[in-house]
Order: C-alpha cells, then structure tokens, then sequence
C-alpha cells in the first residue's frame, strides 16, 4: 500500500516521478504528491484524490520545477489520517530542509510525536509518517550528515517502513531505506531510480538493486552505495529484468481488468508445458524449488487473503484426498492471533499474488518460528515473502494491473493442482492422475471458447447491475469460486453480494430472498450438483431471479434457471479453472454497465502491506 519513487539524474525529474507514479497507481490513489530539490530549495507539490490532479498541479507549475535534478514522489492508501493534501506525502521538517516518503506503519509513532512535541516540533498532518520526519531532522541538526541522520532515526522506530528521504543542503543523494515494506533501486547511466515496485521502472532502467531489511541505500546520479546499519558498505549484485512495457499497456482493452481475463489461456498453457510436458509423465517441478520431507508431514495449513484464500480452499477440496492429509485454510489475518499449534509436523502453506500483503507474511513468520516446514506460492518471486523460505513457487502470470486478481486467481488454481498432483506423486512414488493431466491439457482452447463470444455473459452481467443484493450459492469445490465470483462483483461493482454454501441458505439466508433478489447458482457436474439444483428450487419458491453458471447443457432451457449461462463440462476437480472465467466477466460487465473505475476501485489497493 502507497508507492513510492525517487530519482537523481539530468532528466526532467517530475516527469519521471509522474510517470513511476502512474505505473504505481495500484497500490494506492487517495493522494499524491511529489518533492523536488532544486538548487537547495526544497519544493512540494501534493494533491489529494486521484493522481490526475497531480498532474493537474504540474501542469500550472511546470517552469518552475525545470532545473531540479533530484526529487522524491508518492502515491497513497490513507491509514493514519484522511485522504487530504495534509496528510499527503512528501512530509517537510519544519525548517522546510528535509523531506521524505514513506510506505507502511510507524507502529510507536504516537509516543515519538509527544516526545517530539515536547522539543518542540511541530506537527501539520494526522500521519504516522511525519514523525520519521522530525525524527530524522532532530538527528541531523546533531550530526549534519543525512546518512548518519537516518542510521540514527530508524533504529528509534517500530513497525514497517520503506522511506525515500532528501535534504536541501546534500543535493548529490536520495538516501532509501526500508524494513518489512518493498523498496528497490534502477541503476541508470547517469541516473538512478528508486521505487516500491518494478513497474514504475520499466522503460527506465531493467537493472535492478533489491534492498533487505535494515539497508541503506545512499543514491548517486552515478553510482550507489548501500550499507548496513553499522555503515559497513555492502557488495550487492545488480539483477536483470525481463519486463517490457507491454506489460503495463491496456494493449486495446477498455480496462486491465479485461485484458487480465483474456490472459488466462496463454497463461495456462504456458504453465502445463512447463510442469505437464506430457501427460504420460510425471508433474515436474520446472525450475521451481521444492524441498519438503512429506513424510514428516500430519497436518497442511493453507495462509492467505482475499482472492487467494479462496484458492487455497479449491485445493483443500483436492489435496485431501490426493495426499489423504488433513488440511485447513485459514484466513493468514486469523491464524496469526490464534494458538498456535503448528510444529515441525505441519506443512504450511502461503499463497500472496503479490507476496507483500503483511497478514500472509506475519503468518508464514510465525509458522517459521514453529519449525513447520514451509511452501510459498507468489507471482512476484522478488517479493518479501519470499525471504522466509527456499520452497517458492511462481505463479508465473506476469503483472497483473487491475486491482481485482483474475489472472493470477487462476494462475494460483493452476499452481495448486501442479504442486499436490507433484507432492502425492512423491508421496506414492507413482505416476498417477493421467485423465485428469489429458483433460488439463484441454482446458486453455475451453476457455479461449468462453472468451471467444462474451455476449450472454455480458447481457446477464448487465442485467445484475441492477440488483442491490445478489446472492452466490454452491457446495463442494464450487463454493470457493462462488465466494471467489461474489467478492469479484462487490469490490468493483460495489452490489452487496454473498457466497453462501447453497445447504446452508434454509438456515438463515433465505429469509433475504424476495423478487428483487439475484441468486446465482454456481453448478459444476458431480457429486452435488443435483442438491445444489434442490437449492434453487428453494429460492425460486422465494421469487428470487435465479441467473445460473453451469456446464450442464441441459440447463440453458430449465424452467428453473431465469437465464443461464453454459460452459464447457470438465471433470469436477478442475472445473475451478474454467468456472472463474464467467464469474470475474460476469463482475466486470456488471461495474462497466455501473460506470464504475473498474481497475481501482475505491477504497482499496492491490498490495495490502498494513495489518
Ligand atoms: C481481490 C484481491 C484481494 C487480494 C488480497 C490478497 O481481487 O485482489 O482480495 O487477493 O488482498 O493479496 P495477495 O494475494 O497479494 O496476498
């Protein structure tokens, strides 16, 4: 949450800055703001809303920012304090000489504030951030030397941090820092750059430095330095990265949440030549690392949140039984203030699209400490979660934009099967699963089907945008898709809806049906498909309209159904993979007929780096 940016070079500095920004837009739009230094003078330039009226802003004061050739810049997610140009970042110190940004918490930053208020400092913001400020300026007035300054200050602070910081009298460096929150350098010719993440890089620089906890980064124009907390200078070696800049276009959609869903397929395929080469064989680990003794292992523990948990409850669906384990899925925000009863017998399991959301780090933290052994299942295989384990394995869908996951949704269903069809392989010694590795291999041209004409799913998405409340409903291995389909529709259509295990809805729910009701039947052929059918008649008896999801033909024409829309048939066990197709269009069509910012919904943001 918030993004960061920092660049020192002979380029025009906001430019840059603006750019990194936009390309860092998914972790945060409720501020923005950006700091130059230009010949000692420190200059701020902050706006709240959305980053287009920074833009805005830069427009009326261009000139003035022409001759800067270092500057610092961020875009926010409001924790500590509303989203107004107050509490927007870059913070100054009161001699306005030093400034800097900061994404993540200062968890003692309200004793600070009275101590610093006590000397004296004068606080004009709500944030926890402005305390690293006058914290770091009280330093430097003792020591004059911002790297000695920030050493100093940071060893005072609790919590997570990853800061760009300049001062007006030491205009050859940015100094960058971070503890438990992404920072990295771009090492250019002549120019360096420092951001939260590689987007706000690419067409920059592809040459990266990733910073660990507790280093210093003092950035040149020509060259970096980095350093422990000690000032002990560091040998770090500069990575390469593969990203071009397609990857952060739209490439002809309306939006990146459209383009995401039209990935899938060639996403998949990719995934199945690399673990599935053939059928025949068994699943091979790739490239990725895995080193787990099963044979210790009595219980598996699946960690995460939002879009990924319920991944991970697809799975529970199919590990039990592949690996005759028990397994359970706890939301990593739960598990982390519940007994703990994990030991060196648990295997446990962290599933982060973006592996920096802090619940699903905090909780693999503590499995750690619990000798449990551990796997890591992320699209970022940079990221801080995967710090705490060798057993990582990458999602592989690329960078998904949109702030709602599609892409890496399934990318993570497909990770899922791949690794316990692997583990049960290991644990029987067998090749095992072949029917279901044969038709695997045909779900890619299934969903490049589905996508192929989107028209009754649009007309049916249309149709839900008018209701207030939609009901999802399913058992077995199509609830966590439906509660997948439910959250999709809420956070960017902002309809009140719920996934329910259909079973459950004579028990309390169904008191909320009426004709002004949607109820969406998520139906996958197997084992209770004709219960959930049973389901429905239930509502239907209630008025409510009943939109279904199906891969059973038959359906279409059931005077059940209000509509219905149709899928290809799978076996049950993967249905997972194509079933999320139709849910995140049926999402998307609803918001876009709803008007609504499809790719940053209000309120949230794509890495949830706080607790
Ligand atoms: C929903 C969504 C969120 C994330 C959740 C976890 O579309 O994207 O619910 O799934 O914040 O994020 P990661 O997977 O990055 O840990």
């Amino acid at each position: 949450m918030c993004g960061i940016v920092g660049y020192i070079g002979n380029n025009a500095v906001a430019d840059v800055l603006l750019n990194g920004l936009k390309n860092l837009e998914y972790r945060g739009y409720d501020s923005s703001g950006i700091a130059l230094n230009d010949n000692h003078t420190i200059e701020v330039y902050k706006a709240s809303g959305k980053l287009g009226n920074l833009y805005q802003l830069y427009a009326k004061h261009q000139p003035q920012m022409a001759n800067a050739h270092q500057g610092i810049g961020h875009i926010r997610w409001a924790t500590h304090g509303k989203a107004t140009i107050e509490n927007a970042h870059p913070h100054i110190s009161n001699d306005g000489k030093l400034v800097l940004v900061h994404n993540g918490i200062i968890e003692n930053y309200k004793e600070l504030r009275n101590k610093l208020e006590n000397q004296g400092f004068v606080f004009h913001s709500e944030t926890d951030t402005e305390t690293a400020v006058h914290l770091i300026d009280r330093e430097y007035k003792l020591c004059h030397n911002l790297e000695t300054a920030v050493i100093r200050a940071i060893k005072q602070l609790k919590g997570a941090f990853a800061f760009c910081i300049m001062h007006a009298d030491e205009t050859d460096k940015i100094i960058a820092v971070r503890k438990n929150a992404p920072l990295i350098i771009g090492i250019g010719k002549d120019e360096n750059f420092i951001a939260s993440d590689i987007p706000a890089l690419i067409g920059k620089t592809n040459q990266i430095l990733h910073l660990n906890d507790e280093e210093i980064a003092i950035v040149h124009k020509s060259h970096v330095e980095v350093k422990d907390t000690k000032g002990n200078t560091l040998n770090k070696t500069i990575e390469k990265i593969e990203f071009s800049p397609e990857v952060i276009s739209k490439a002809g959609y309306k939006h990146f949440m459209l383009k995401e869903i039209n990935e899938q397929p060639a996403i998949l395929r990719k995934i199945l030549q690399k673990h599935l080469p053939k059928a025949e064989d068994r699943v091979a680990l790739a490239d990725s690392k895995l080193n787990i003794d099963l044979s210790q292992v009595r219980n598996i523990t699946f960690v995460a949140c939002g879009t990924s948990l319920h991944a991970a409850y697809i799975a529970k669906a199919t590990w039990e039984k592949w690996l005759n384990i028990p397994v359970e899925v706890v939301a990593a925000s739960e598990f982390i203030y519940r007994y703990n009863l994990t030991d060196e017998h648990s295997l446990v399991i962290g599933i982060s699209q973006s592996g920096e959301t802090a619940d699903t780090i905090t909780a693999i933290k503590q499995a750690k400490e619990h000798n449990a052994q551990l796997i890591i299942l992320t699209n970022r295989e940079d990221s801080s979660i995967t710090h705490y384990s060798a057993n990582v394995i990458p999602l592989e869908a690329g960078i998904e934009v949109s702030v709602a996951a599609t892409k890496s949704f399934m990318a993570q269903l497909a990770a899922l099967y791949w690794t316990g069809m692997y583990l049960s392989e290991q644990k029987d010694n067998q090749n095992k699963f072949l029917p279901l590795k044969r038709e695997l291999y045909e779900i890619p041209a299934l969903m490049e089907e589905i996508l192929s004409d989107l028209s009754d799913i649009k007309r049916m998405g249309e149709k839900l945008s008018k209701f207030k409340q939609i009901f999802y409903i399913a058992r077995g291995i199509m609830l966590p898709i439906a509660m997948e389909g439910a959250l999709k529709i809420k956070e960017i259509s902002y309809i009140n809806a719920n996934a329910y295990a259909s079973g459950e809805l004579k028990h309390g729910p169904i008191a909320l049906l009426d004709k002004d009701t949607a109820v969406i039947p998520v139906l996958a052929q197997g084992a209770v498909y004709e219960k959930t059918l049973s389901n429905c008649e239930e509502a239907k008896a209630r008025q409510a309209n009943i939109f279904a999801l199906s891969n059973n033909d038959k359906d279409k024409e059931a005077a059940l159904f209000d509509e219905a829309i149709i899928i290809p048939e799978v076996a049950e066990d993967l249905s997972p993979l194509l079933m999320c197709l139709p849910l995140q269009l049926l999402a998307y069509f609803a918001a876009d007929e709803l008007g609504r910012e499809i790719d940053q919904p209000r309120n949230l943001a794509k890495s949830v780096t706080v607790e």
